[in-house]
């Protein structure tokens, strides 16, 4: 298979927040934000696959900054790696205010897509042509973050089968939560 380029597949959004976007304390709703990632996470890995992709996993979604009416939203997104079927896409966020010019940085995201075949299974893709160290460093990055990520869902699967709830209510003293079952 002939490796791909970042640039070849590297995919911009730019939509303009309206106001039926927004929720009752008049800010947008985090689902539309998501929407439109999974949507230019979709473009992108399906550009590199030459293929129809699925979401699998995404990780880090931290909204640092609200968005506001009126902003001009732009997705950024490009394959930062990919395996045999499975692409990681990096989406960086922004919003713009259009009056002030003022840019806000609200997010970065790693969605994880699979690219499907036509009988539905995963299908190899494209290898990934890196053509600066930016391109290499996150590649490295997203090995690094598959890597941490599955150490942590050992660790937790360890630590949630020693997390027996008569032995640990006590924990939840000094929680904000109410208890109002008895023991059995
Ligand atoms: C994605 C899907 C095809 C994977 O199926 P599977 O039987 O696990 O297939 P495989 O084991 O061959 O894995 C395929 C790839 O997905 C990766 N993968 C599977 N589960 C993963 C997870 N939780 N996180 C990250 N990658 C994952 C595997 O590492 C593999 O990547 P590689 O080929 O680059 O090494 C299957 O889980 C699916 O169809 N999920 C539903 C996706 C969907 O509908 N999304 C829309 C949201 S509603």
């Amino acid at each position: 298979m002939q490796p791909r380029s970042v640039a070849f597949s590297r995919t911009t959004i730019t939509e303009l927040m309206i106001p039926a976007y927004a929720n009752f304390g008049g800010k947008i709703h985090g689902g539309i934000l998501l929407s439109l990632m999974d949507k230019v996470a979709y473009a992108c890995s399906a550009k590199h696959a030459g293929t129809y992709c699925v979401t699998v996993s995404v990780d880090e979604v931290n909204f640092l900054m609200p968005v506001e009416v009126g902003d001009l939203v732009s997705l950024l997104a490009s394959v930062n790696y990919v395996g045999r079927t499975s692409l990681v896409v990096g989406i960086r966020v922004i919003a713009e205010n259009v009056r002030t010019g003022i840019i806000k940085h609200t997010n970065t995201s790693y969605f994880t897509m699979v690219a499907k075949g036509d009988d539905d299974r995963p299908t190899e893709v494209p290898p990934l042509q890196l053509e600066s160290r930016d391109d290499a460093r996150r590649f490295l990055e997203a090995i690094k973050r598959r890597e941490l990520k599955a150490g942590y869902r050992d660790a937790f699967d360890n630590e949630k089968s020693s997390l027996a709830v008569d032995e640990n209510l006590s924990r939840l003293a000094s929680e904000r939560c109410v208890i109002t079952f008895s023991g059995e």
